[in-house]
């Protein structure tokens, strides 16, 4: 009995603690909620799909413990909505997971729409620095010692890997993310990135209008990592790492879920 209830105590990294994950309707995100419940967190998931959302809560055990509040985060009024909605819910923000993102078109910069340069800023910089900022008045508030995750790419990192717009947007979230780690760090608030590597989610299988199994197939190709396959829970693994005590004292950093892809030159091979 006490062995099991050690077991059970190792396993929950996040009892008590209250999640928003915007983008939490489809893949990493979708992802994080699960292991986030499993963890036992109380979750809300923030997103524009609200029946994929709704069946995803559905789909789960633990359905008390998660609710879904419709936020587009292009709208500040929708994203302030769903920080109240996390502590009206729950009575707490002990973490943000800022997730939700686009790709935009797949163009050459000579063909760039501008509109959507904007927009695919609008989703995944404007839309991120609305929930830091809601987020973290909150915490800081409460004074709680929170933890906040943004999604940002290996384009974060690397020109060639995206668009312009994704590729722009990806880098600036980066300068967010330590920008706001300086600030909120005197209210012991950490602030990090992580940036995975090409997965089979709808984000990208609908851009290139491929099945997820042969975008993997071609992620694997390029992949300086091989004989695993990138999938959203590897990603959802590392943002829990990043959520939980465990990371105590990380902040500042744009951790790679990359297989090394970032810090590796595939162009040069000193062995040939
Ligand atoms: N899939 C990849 O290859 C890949 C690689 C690196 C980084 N990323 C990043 O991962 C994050 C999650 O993407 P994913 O791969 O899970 O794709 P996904 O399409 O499965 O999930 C993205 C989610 O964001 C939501 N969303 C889009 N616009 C929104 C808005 N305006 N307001 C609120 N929610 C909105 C979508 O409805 C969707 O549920 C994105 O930030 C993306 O840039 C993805």
């Amino acid at each position: 009995m006490y062995l099991l209830y050690g077991i059970k105590s190792c396993i929950c990294r996040l009892e008590g603690k209250v999640a928003l994950i915007t983008g939490g309707a489809s893949g990493i995100g979708e992802a994080t909620v699960r292991l986030f419940l499993k963890h036992g967190a109380k979750v809300v998931i923030a997103d524009v799909q609200d029946d994929l959302a709704n069946q995803l809560i559905a789909s789960l055990a633990n359905s008390d413990n998660v609710s879904y509040c419709h936020c587009d985060v292009r709208d500040e009024k929708q994203v302030e909505d769903a920080v109240s909605h996390a502590v009206t819910k729950y009575g707490s923000l002990d973490i943000l997971f800022s997730n939700a993102g686009v790709l935009g078109p797949i163009t050459s910069l000579m063909d760039m729409d501008l509109k959507a340069y904007d927009n695919t800023m609008a989703i995944n910089v404007r839309g991120v620095a609305a929930t830091v900022k809601h987020a973290a008045r909150v915490m800081v508030e409460k004074k709680i010692r929170g933890s906040i995750i943004c999604t940002a790419s290996v384009s974060a990192s690397l020109g060639g890997t995206g668009p312009l717009p994704y590729t722009t947007s990806k880098h600036a979230l980066v300068g967010l993310m330590r920008t706001a780690c300086h600030e909120l760090g005197v209210h012991g608030i950490r602030v990090n990135c992580v940036s995975p590597f090409g997965l089979g989610t709808p984000f990208a299988v609908n851009a290139f209008h491929l099945e997820a199994s042969e975008l993997e197939a071609h992620c694997c190709e390029t992949a300086n990592l091989k004989g695993i396959v990138l999938k959203p829970r590897h990603v959802a693994e590392t943002v829990l790492f990043l959520a939980s005590d465990e990371s105590a004292y990380v902040s500042g950093q744009n951790l790679g879920v990359d297989g090394g892809f970032t810090v590796v030159n595939r162009s040069y091979d000193s062995s040939k």
